[in-house]
C-alpha cells in the first residue's frame, strides 16, 4: 500500500513535531486533539516556527507554505478515517491509549499501520485490544522532532516483518535513523535517560544541590546540552512522571520508585516549560 496520508492523533508538542516533519517529508497530514482548537494552534505555531527559519535564511518562503499547506487540522479520532498510516501521541496513559486504539481499529481501513509513540508502555498490550496487532508498532520519536534524528522502533510480540519494514521506510522519507528496541517497560532510550532524571529530582529532594547547581554540574561535567532537570522541563513532569510509574510497575524493581519531589510538582500542576514552571521557573523568560 503506498502511503500518502498521515493521521495523527494529539497535536501536543510531540504530535505538532511529527507532523511538521511527515509535512516535510511531502506527505499530507491529518492533525488531530480533542478540539479542533487544539490542532489549529498547533499547526499556526508550527508555522510561527517555520516563519523564523524564513526570516533567517534558513528556508524559503515557498517551501514554508508549501509544508504548512500539507498539514489539515482536525477533531477526534473519527476524522482519521481516511489515513493510510496512523501516529497515536496523546498522553502516556495506557488507559487512554488502549481505548483510542480500539477505535482506530474499528475506523481505519484494514491494511492501515497503527504506529504509539508511547515513550514507554509496552507495544504489546497496546496491540492486543485491536484485532490487527500485527499492524501495531512502536514509533518513539524524541524531542524536539524536527531537530532530533532519531526514531526508537519497538516491536510487539505480534508485529510483521511488514509492518516494521513499512515504519522503517517512512522514517528514512523524514530523514530519520532508527534503532530497535526490545518490547520491555521504557525501551532503551527511556530505560536509561529517565531514571538519571529521577535521580537528578532525588539530589534536589535530598538538597545535595541546587536545581541550578545539578543542572551546570551535569551540562559542564559530563558534556550533556541540557541538565536533567532542565530536560526533563523540557519533556514535561507529567510524562517523566507517566514513564517512571511505567518502570516502576513494569520492571517491579524499586531502583525505579519515582521522586516523591517529582510526583508533587505534577500534584501543583508544575509540569515544565509547557505550564511555564517545573522545577524552573519560566514565566520570566517568556
Ligand atoms: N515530551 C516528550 O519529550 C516526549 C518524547 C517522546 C515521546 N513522548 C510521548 O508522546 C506522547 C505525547 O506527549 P507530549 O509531550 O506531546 O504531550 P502533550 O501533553 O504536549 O500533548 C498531548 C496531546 O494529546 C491530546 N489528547 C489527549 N487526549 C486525547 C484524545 N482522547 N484525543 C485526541 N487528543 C488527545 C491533548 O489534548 C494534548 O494536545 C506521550 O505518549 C509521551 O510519552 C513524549
Amino acid at each position: 500500500m503506498s502511503i500518502r496520508t498521515f493521521g495523527i492523533l494529539g497535536a501536543g508538542q510531540m504530535g505538532a513535531g511529527i507532523a511538521h516533519v511527515a509535512a516535510a517529508a511531502g506527505f499530507d497530514v491529518l492533525l488531530a486533539d480533542v478540539a479542533l482548537a487544539r490542532a489549529e494552534k498547533a499547526k499556526a505555531d508550527i508555522d510561527k516556527r517555520l516563519a523564523k527559519a524564513v526570516e533567517k535564511g534558513k528556508m524559503t518562503e515557498e517551501a514554508r507554505r508549501a509544508l504548512v499547506d500539507h498539514i489539515k487540522p482536525v477533531e477526534g479520532v473519527p476524522a482519521l478515517a481516511p489515513a493510510d498510516f496512523i501516529v497515536e501521541a496523546v498522553n502516556e496513559d495506557e488507559t487512554l491509549k488502549k481505548q483510542l486504539f480500539r477505535q482506530f481499529d474499528e475506523i481505519c481501513r484494514p491494511e492501515v499501520i497503527l504506529a504509539t509513540n508511547t515513550s514507554s508502555i509496552p507495544i504489546t498490550r497496546i496491540a492486543a485490544v485491536t484485532k490487527r496487532p500485527t499492524q501495531v508498532i512502536g514509533m518513539h520519536f524524541m524531542n524536539p522532532v524536527p531537530v532530533m534524528k532519531l526514531v526508537e522502533i519497538i516491536r510487539g510480540l505480534a508485529t510483521s516483518d511488514a509492518t516494521y519494514q513499512t515504519t522503517v521506510e517512512l522514517c528514512a522519507k523524514m530523514e530519520k535513523a532508527t534503532i530497535v528496541s526490545r518490547d520491555i517497560s521504557g525501551f532503551i532510550v527511556n530505560r536509561i535517560l529517565m531514571p538519571m532524571i529521577n535521580e537528578a529530582a532525588y539530589a534536589l529532594y535530598e538538597g545535595i544541590g541546587t536545581a541550578a547547581d545539578i543542572d551546570v554540574g551535569m551540562k559542564l561535567g559530563t558534556n550533556q546540552p541540557m541538565g536533567p532537570l532542565e530536560l526533563a522541563d523540557f519533556i514535561g513532569l507529567d510524562t517523566c512522571l507517566a514513564i517512571m510509574e511505567v518502570l516502576h510497575t513494569g520492571l517491579g524493581d524499586s531502583k525505579y520508585r519515582p521522586c516523591p519531589l517529582l510526583r508533587q510538582h505534577v500534584d501543583a500542576g508544575w509540569l515544565g516549560r509547557k505550564t511555564g514552571r517545573g522545577f524552573h521557573d519560566y514565566t520570566a523568560k517568556g
